[in-house]
C-alpha cells in the first residue's frame, strides 16, 4: 500500500511546505494520502462530485475507465458474462474467491431459502396507491426489512452481517416482483426455489397462478447476464451513499434502502428508464437530428440519455456485451420491426460518429441497452431501475461488509468551503426589512 513517494504542497502566499505521502494500489492510480492535511495545513480539499477522491480503500472491483476495463476481484467482466453466472459473480463480490462446486451449491440452496418474505410485509404493499413508481415500493419495502428481521441487525457480529447479506440478495427479486404485480393489479407470486435466480425473478415477475409459467431459456440467460453485469461497479453514488450511510453504523436494510433512493435518479440507475422515455419522445426517425442538435446546445440542458459515464471516457466493456446480449435476445423473439428499437440503433449509429460525442469520448453505456432489452422483453419502463437494483444490491452488500470489516473505517463525514454569511447579530422582526 506504502509507497516510498511523497508530493509536496507549498503555499505561494508564505513559501511553507508540506510533504504527504502517495500510496501505491495493486493496479491504478496512485493516491495521494491526505487525511493529515487538515491538521497539518489548516485546509481541506475541495472536490464537489469526488472527481478526485478515493473515499476508501477496497478490494471488490477495480475499473479503468480510459481503457474500459472493469474487473471483479480481479476477474475480467466480459469473461464472467461468457463464462459464468450471477450466483457465482455474488459469491465471488461477497467473498473474494470464486466458489468450487460444492460452495457453489450451498450457495444457492442458502440464497434460495431466503427468498420468501415475513408475510405481514405483503399488507405494506397494500398501504401504496397502485400507481406508485416501483422504485418507491422498493425503497420503502426495503427500508421496512429491518422491521422484521431483527435477527440480523446486530453488525458487529459476522455471521448476522452474512444472514443479513443473503436475506437481501434473495429477497430483492421477490420485492421488485411484488412492486410489479401490485401495480398491474395481479397477485403475488411466491417464488419458486428449484428455478435459477433469474428464471425465478422472471416467473414472480409475468407468472399468474392460473397458469403454468413457460420460461425461454435465451430471456433467461440474458437475465442473469443483466444481473451480472449490474452486479456492482465500484465506489459510484448508490455504492457511496450505501457506505456513508452504513458509516454512522446504521442497519444493513435501511442502508441499501439509502442506496436505492440514490439509484433512482436519471443521471445514474434511473438512466435506463429515461433512454426509453427520451426515445419515445423523439419518436421517428426524422427527428433525430433536432434532438442532437438540442443535446449539443448549451443553453438546453437536454443530454442524450444511455450515453456518457463519469469514469468510462471510453467504451463502457457492460455495454459491448450488452449489445450482443440485445442482439441475441432480439433476434430469439422474432423482433424485427419494433420502430423504437430501430430509432434506438440509428441513434447509436449516428452519436458514435458525431464529431459531438466523439470529442467528448461519449460512448453509450449499459443503460442505453439495457433499457432496448427489458424492452423487449416485456418489462414495463417503470420496473426498468428496479431490475437494476435488484443486480446491484449484491455489490451494495458486499462493500457494506467490506467497510464494516476495515478497521480503518470511520463515520463518513465531508467537510465544506463556507462561502455563505459570516456571523452577524439576530435582527428583531420588526426592525426587519
Ligand atoms: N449527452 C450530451 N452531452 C453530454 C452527455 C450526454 N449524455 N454526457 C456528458 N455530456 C457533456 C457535458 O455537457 C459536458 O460538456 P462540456 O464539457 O462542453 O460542458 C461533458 O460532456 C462532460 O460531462 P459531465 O457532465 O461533466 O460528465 P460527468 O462525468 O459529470 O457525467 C454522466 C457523467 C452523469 C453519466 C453524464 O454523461 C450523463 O448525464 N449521461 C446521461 C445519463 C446516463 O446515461 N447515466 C447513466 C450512467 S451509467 C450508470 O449509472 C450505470
Amino acid at each position: 500500500m506504502s509507497s516510498n513517494r511523497s508530493v509536496t504542497l507549498s503555499d505561494d502566499s508564505n513559501g511553507k511546505t508540506w510533504k504527504f505521502p502517495v500510496l501505491a494500489g495493486s493496479t491504478g492510480p496512485d493516491v495521494i494520502d491526505v487525511r493529515k492535511l487538515y491538521g497539518d495545513t489548516g485546509m481541506f480539499t475541495y472536490d464537489p462530485g469526488f472527481t478526485s477522491t478515493g473515499s476508501c480503500e477496497s478490494k471488490i472491483t477495480y475499473i479503468d475507465g480510459d481503457e474500459g476495463i472493469l474487473l471483479h476481484r480481479g476477474y475480467n467482466i466480459a469473461e464472467l458474462a461468457e463464462r459464468s453466472d450471477f450466483m457465482e459473480v455474488a459469491y465471488l463480490l461477497l467473498n473474494g474467491e470464486l466458489p468450487t462446486a460444492e460452495e457453489k451449491a450451498d450457495f444457492i440452496h442458502t440464497i434460495s431459502r431466503h427468498t420468501m418474505l415475513h408475510e405481514q410485509i405483503t399488507t405494506f404493499y397494500r398501504g401504496f396507491r397502485r400507481d406508485a413508481h416501483p422504485m418507491a415500493v422498493c425503497c420503502g419495502v426495503v427500508g421496512a426489512l429491518s422491521a422484521f428481521y431483527h435477527d440480523s441487525l446486530d453488525i458487529n457480529d459476522p455471521h448476522q452481517r452474512m444472514i443479513s447479506a443473503h436475506r437481501l440478495i434473495a429477497k430483492m427479486p421477490t420485492i421488485a416482483a411484488m412492486a410489479y404485480k401490485y401495480s398491474a393489479g395481479q397477485p403475488f407470486m411466491y417464488p419458486q426455489n428449484n428455478l435459477s435466480y433469474a428464471g425465478n425473478f422472471l416467473r414472480m415477475l409475468f407468472g399468474v397462478p392460473a397458469e403454468e409459467y413457460v420460461m425461454n431459456p435465451v430471456i433467461e440467460k440474458a437475465m442473469d447476464r443483466i444481473l451480472m453485469l449490474h452486479a456492482d461497479h465500484e465506489q459510484n453514488a448508490s455504492t457511496s451513499t450505501v457506505r456513508l450511510a452504513g458509516s454512522s453504523g446504521a442497519n444493513p436494510f435501511a442502508c441499501i434502502a439509502a442506496g436505492i433512493a440514490s439509484l433512482w435518479g436519471p443521471s445514474h440507475g434511473g438512466a435506463n428508464e429515461a433512454v426509453l422515455n427520451m426515445l419515445q419522445h423523439i419518436g421517428d426517425r426524422k427527428n433525430i437530428g433536432t434532438f442532437l442538435s438540442r443535446v449539443k446546445d448549451k443553453n438546453d440542458h437536454t443530454r442524450l440519455m444511455g450515453f456518457g459515464h463519469r469514469v468510462y471516457k471510453n467504451y463502457d466493456p457492460r455495454a459491448t456485451v450488452m449489445r450482443k446480449t440485445c442482439h441475441e435476445v432480439l433476434a430469439s423473439l422474432g423482433i424485427k420491426d419494433d420502430p423504437l428499437l430501430d430509432l434506438a440503433m440509428e441513434m447509436e449509429q449516428i452519436a458514435l460518429k458525431d464529431e459531438y460525442f466523439v470529442s467528448k469520448k461519449l460512448y453509450p453505456n449499459v443503460d442505453f441497452y439495457s433499457g432496448i432489452i427489458f424492452r423487449a422483453i416485456g418489462i414495463p419502463v417503470s420496473m426498468f431501475t428496479v431490475l437494476f437494483a435488484v443486480a446491484r444490491t449484491t455489490g451494495w452488500i458486499a462493500q457494506w461488509r467490506e467497510m464494516i470489516e476495515d478497521p480503518q473505517s470511520k463515520i463518513g463525514r465531508p467537510r465544506q468551503l463556507y462561502t455563505g454569511q459570516t456571523e452577524r447579530p439576530y435582527v428583531p422582526i420588526h426592525a426587519r426589512k
